[in-house]
């Protein structure tokens, strides 16, 4: 059998209790929308939005009214052209990076970090180096660490936030002090903004770097910030033609198009980004004020440093205790719940990443208030 695409490490690790009936107390989106509720909050059934919808392919780029929904209500500065919707944030990941790099091209990457970020320039054979979050320090960036591994050459930098696992953002000076760097040493930089939208306040929401940056490319989805994974429906958005040409070039090799009826569905949804927003924010907000509560779990001291966005935490295991790998295990056992450890995300540090946006994360609290 051919071994290109290893197994990643997050399927290997949920494998072994798959058909074990555990509560996902790890994801990084809120709670799912049911279409119930979704119809509510949009004020449109999908009846109604589906009444004639187109049933052949959808054009490879995307259909022109969901690029320009995406293009006018998400972003400021971007245009439907610089638009490709894809199957999902993976597969524009997928095509981003295919698209820009060669065998032997240098990846610098922030970690921790949500690992297709780094296994497809891996598999495509780049080196790939990291600047690590300092856990001692809110999660920070050193960006001397940066420019250090810039100075050495550089062809794509690889940023996530709100960031998964940690919840750590960046100052609106830090994004364009990375950005300044991306430009005196010529790296494309690849900002993973799955969680753009879910800044506990608004004043921490960053611009979108696609729309500031000429060699910029900001990754989007439906499924995370939105909490709409049933539609499959992710978008790369770049003002450069000619990568976007080739990301159409790759995309021909997979997805080919979306389907209409998600095209069609994402489309009249996302006109209305805030009320799908707002919703996402007070669940997040409700349960944002219970992770103080959990000093302990299963026995082990953690700590928590509480995010000011998106809706995971990595909870930092006290040293000298149980390795996160070994208390996931105790905890599935003993609780059902299911939590994700620090070895699936490239780090040293050992933690755990909890999901704080879904409904039952009081019950999850309750069982380890102290
Ligand atoms: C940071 C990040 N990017 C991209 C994705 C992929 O999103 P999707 O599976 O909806 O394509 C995920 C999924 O967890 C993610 O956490």
């Amino acid at each position: 059998m051919n071994n290109n695409f290893p197994k990643l490490a997050m399927a290997k690790f949920s494998e072994q209790y798959k058909g074990q009936k555990l509560i996902s107390m790890h994801a990084t989106n809120p709670e799912p929308f049911s279409q119930a509720e979704l119809e509510q909050t949009i004020g449109q059934s999908f009846e109604s939005i589906l009444k004639n919808v187109n049933l052949g392919f959808a054009a490879d780029e995307g259909t022109l009214a969901l690029r320009q929904t995406l293009a006018t209500n998400l972003y400021d500065g971007i245009f439907a052209d610089d638009v490709i919707t894809h199957a999902g944030a993976q597969e524009v990941l997928f095509c981003a990076f295919h698209a820009l790099l060669h065998p032997g091209d240098k990846v610098l990457a922030v970690a921790p970090i949500f690992e297709p970020l780094v296994q497809i320039p891996l598999n495509i054979g780049c080196g790939v180096s990291y600047v690590h979050l300092d856990s001692n320090n809110d999660w920070s960036l050193n960006l001397d660490d940066v420019e250090k591994q810039f100075s050495s050459g550089c062809r794509l930098f690889v940023i996530n936030f709100p960031h998964n696992p940690t919840g750590a953002t960046l100052s609106g000076v830090e994004l364009q002090n990375i950005i300044n760097l991306c430009r005196k040493y010529d790296v494309w930089l690849l900002s993973d903004e799955v969680f753009r939208g879910l800044e506990h306040d608004l004043t921490y929401r960053l611009p979108a770097v696609a729309a500031i940056y000429q060699k910029g490319i900001s990754v989007g989805v439906i499924s995370k910030a939105y909490a709409v994974p049933g539609i499959r429906v992710g978008w790369l958005v770049c003002q450069d033609k000619q990568l976007r040409d080739r990301v159409l070039d790759i995309k021909g090799y997979l997805s080919i198009c979306n389907s209409q009826i998600d095209e069609k569905l994402a489309s009249e949804i996302l006109k209305a980004p805030e009320k799908l927003l707002n919703r996402n924010l007070k669940i997040i907000i409700e349960n944002k004020r219970l992770l103080k509560d959990i000093q302990s779990i299963s026995g082990v001291d953690i700590d928590i440093i509480i995010p000011e966005v998106g809706c995971c935490v990595f909870t930092i295991i006290n040293p000298g205790q149980i390795t996160s790998t070994d208390l996931v295990k105790k905890i599935a056992k003993h609780s059902n719940y299911l939590l994700y450890p620090s070895d699936l995300f490239k780090t040293d540090v050992n933690a755990l990443r909890i999901g704080f946006g879904g409904k039952k994360f009081n019950e999850f609290v309750h069982m380890y208030k102290t």
